[in-house]
């Protein structure tokens, strides 16, 4: 499973980037809110940092609009996937950029239906959001086993990119489904290594270490 940061932070990207384990990211418009850098410039400053799958998501409510939206992000670099919302217009739009040749992200999707359409019409990744379902008290994760079993049923390619994970357990059980990405905040990726009988065996090994060496000295 690819293991995207979902942040709009470049201090963020560049640390997970340097644990060696990063294969994109993803942004969103409230991500990018907290930044005050104009979004082009920010997602030209992450491009220049990882060069996996980049999402840049449009914010246009119309296909027309979302176009040319796609059109002016596509520009920035190679590895721009432009994220589109599951609405009737996300489906034109992602028809088009997917005749274009360019990779598309469909967010917002809370339903296998959504994902079913959004893959016939060419999406590159589909993004369901676990954490937010879990929010309204529906299993987020069930969404993520309908998507596989539908997508495998028809030998469909489109990568479920599991989303709005808010803890290590959502990740690993994305993982035992056999989602194809899950994008990661900074926090929740560096629980995910941390381990307490990890912590007990290195602190034991070094105070063993520390006392062979003093009982040599003597
Ligand atoms: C995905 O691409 C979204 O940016 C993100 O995962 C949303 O997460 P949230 O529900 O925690 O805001």
């Amino acid at each position: 499973m690819k293991l995207f940061i979902d942040t709009a932070n470049l201090d963020e990207i560049k640390k997970a980037n340097s644990y060696g384990v990063l294969d994109g990211v993803t942004t969103n418009p409230t991500l990018l809110s907290k930044e005050k850098e104009e979004p082009m410039v920010q997602f030209k400053k992450i491009c220049e940092i990882v060069k996996g799958p980049v999402s840049a998501e449009v914010t246009s409510l119309d296909a027309e609009g979302m176009l040319a939206e796609a059109k002016e992000l596509a520009q920035i670099s190679s590895n721009i996937v432009i994220k589109v919302p599951c609405t009737i217009d996300g489906l034109k739009t992602t028809k088009e950029l997917s005749a274009s040749g360019i990779k598309t992200n469909l967010t917002l999707c809370f339903s296998p239906s959504q994902a079913l359409l959004v893959a016939k019409a060419g999406a590159t990744y589909v993004s369901p959001f676990v954490g937010r379902l879990d929010d309204i008290s529906t299993e987020g994760m069930n969404l993520i086993e309908d998507i596989r079993v539908i997508y495998d049923n028809y030998g469909i390619e489109t990568q479920i990119l599991v989303a709005s994970i808010r803890h290590p357990l959502h990740f690993v059980e994305a993982a035992r489904i056999g989602a194809d990405v899950a994008t990661v905040p900074l926090s929740v990726i560096e629980k995910l290594m941390k381990h307490p009988l990890t912590d007990i065996g290195i602190k034991r090994f070094s105070d063993d270490w520390e006392k062979l060496k003093t009982s040599l000295v003597k």
